[in-house]
């Protein structure tokens, strides 16, 4: 039996604004197996966006486990987090808020080929 690509248990999330807490995820759980493709559907606000963000660790869950290419991925941090991240890869519902609108597409395009070390500058 193969393991799953990402392994997915109890994922939570809540928002704190203004005093009041919304549960955006509460307790969800999912494996992708590799090759797999999973869809999530649902209503606006029903917390797509934010099980997304989760995955990318762009923002941190308050409980559940994510397990990407069978290792801990809520563990890592610094180079190793960086490392496993490059693997990882959102394509953002709204291409000009996810683009630095001062960065050239040059740079767009060579900041993370440098920073995940794919290749140099010249190249
Ligand atoms: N940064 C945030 N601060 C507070 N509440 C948020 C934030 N982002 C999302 N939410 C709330 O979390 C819930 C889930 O939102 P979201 O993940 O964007 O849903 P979807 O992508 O399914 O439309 C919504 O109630 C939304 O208003
Ligand atoms: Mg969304």
């Amino acid at each position: 039996m193969s393991r799953p690509l990402l392994a997915v248990c109890g994922l939570t999330k809540r928002y704190r604004r203004g005093g009041k807490t919304i549960a955006a995820v509460d307790d969800v759980s999912f494996d992708i197996e590799p090759g797999e493709t999973l869809a999530l559907a649902g209503p606006s606000g029903s917390g797509k966006s934010t099980i997304a963000r989760l995955l990318l660790r762009l923002i941190e869950s308050d409980a559940g486990r994510i397990e990407f290419e069978g290792g801990d991925f809520l563990s890592l941090s610094g180079a190793a987090l960086r490392a496993r991240r490059a693997r990882l890869q959102m394509v953002f519902q709204d291409p000009l808020a996810a683009f630095n609108p001062r960065a050239t597409v040059a740079r767009v395009l060579d900041d993370p080929l440098r920073i995940h070390g794919i290749a140099t500058r010249s190249e």
